[in-house]
């Protein structure tokens, strides 16, 4: 049985129980939501232990050569002592615009003080002042002046609801560090990209896209973006005005379920993307919203010839109960 020494405090885990679980069992508060490893809301420091491998899988080098480490995946062979994430490594965000871009999502704008870095396609974990912590996708660019999420509103989501209801202008929140590798990287600017995502899985998809054209991307940019109904979609007109500016971008709106104007395909995302594209040999992908969507289409373009390291992707996973 490993002792974590958190803060001063020492708790004893059961065995095979991850630093998280332990640590909430026993009333410690550490921010966290998915609880399984994607969102990185409950990153912590080891200041003296050994920390198992796939509690550091997906931090940043720099961050995992720090003893930057998951709770929620770290189940120790021994002792450790850990703290709380550098508080540096937090920023005081104030929201700025907050305005519904369609029944059920909401546009969320903040201005981080100070800035942060992040590229467009990472996300970033929002902590309420109570520690509430979720994970959003940023579909801004860095040279704007806000920092700009995409949130779907759960009926009964703790965050999304407060966000859409109960904040205001002027609102206080935290940020941490922006995570994930689901952005554009320069290098091969006339390689095709595909973009594909359902819901407010086109918040990384519509930073990702903007960055590329604004890097000089040359190749076909295509963005599918899948809704179950009609109201589903957003930014539809801020897509279409895209794709008139930029003769290399492509924006494919789709529905489950019809009716829907001409423009809008009705169907699967996967088999839009299918009948579009048979082959998909030499493309880079990103992949983005529902978890089972997300599998789904990866199995899918990995069938169509993508090569697995060119799949980006993150899957939105809801906060753990
Ligand atoms: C890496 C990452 C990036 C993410 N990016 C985004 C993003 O850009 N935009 C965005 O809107 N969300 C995103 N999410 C999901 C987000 O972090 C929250 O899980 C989501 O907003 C729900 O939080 P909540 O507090 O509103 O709801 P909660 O209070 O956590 O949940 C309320 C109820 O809704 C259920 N529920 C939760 N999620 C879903 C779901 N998807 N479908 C159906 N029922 C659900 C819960 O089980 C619960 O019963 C991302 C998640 C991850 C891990
Ligand atoms: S990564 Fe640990 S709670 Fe999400």
């Amino acid at each position: 049985m490993a002792t974590i020494d958190y803060g001063g405090t020492q708790y004893v885990l059961q065995d095979g129980e991850s630093v998280l679980d332990g640590l909430l069992r026993q009333g410690a508060e550490v921010p966290h939501s998915c609880r399984k490893g994607s969102c990185h809301a409950c990153v912590l420091q080891a200041m003296a232990g050994d920390i198992p491998a796939e509690a550091q899988d997906g931090l940043k080098e720099t961050l995992r050569a720090q003893g930057y480490f998951k709770a929620c995946c770290c189940r120790p062979a021994g002792d450790l002592a850990i703290a709380l994430a550098d508080p540096d490594d937090r920023v005081a965000a104030s929201l700025t615009r907050i305005e519904w871009v369609s029944p059920t999502v909401i546009r969320v704008r903040l201005t981080p003080s100070p800035p942060i870095e992040y590229h467009p396609g990472q996300f970033v974990t929002l902590v309420r002042e109570d520690g509430l912590a979720r994970s959003y996708s940023i579909a801004s660019l860095p040279e704007e002046s806000a920092l700009e999420l995409h949130v779907r509103c759960l009926p009964k989501g703790r965050m999304s609801q407060w966000l859409a209801r109960e904040a205001r202008p002027g609102t206080w929140v935290q940020l941490g560090r922006a995570s994930g590798d689901c952005f554009y990287l320069p290098g091969d600017p006339e390689q095709p990209l595909l973009l594909a995502g359902t819901g407010t899985g086109l918040a990384p998809l519509y930073g990702i896209a903007r960055d590329a054209l604004a890097q000089g991307h040359t190749g076909p940019v295509w963005l599918f973006h899948g809704a179950g109904d009609r109201h589903g979609l957003y930014l539809e007109d801020a897509l279409a005005a895209l794709s008139e500016r930029h003769e290399n971008f492509f924006y494919v709106p789709s529905v489950r379920r019809g009716p829907a104007p001409p423009g809008i395909e009705i169907g699967e995302l996967g088999d839009g993307i299918r009948s579009a594209f048979p082959s998909l040999r030499g493309w880079k992908a990103y992949v983005c919203g529902n978890p089972e969507i997300v599998s789904t289409l990866r199995k899918q373009l990995f069938m169509a010839g993508v090569a697995s390291r060119a799949i980006h992707f993150d899957s939105f996973l809801p906060a753990a109960a």
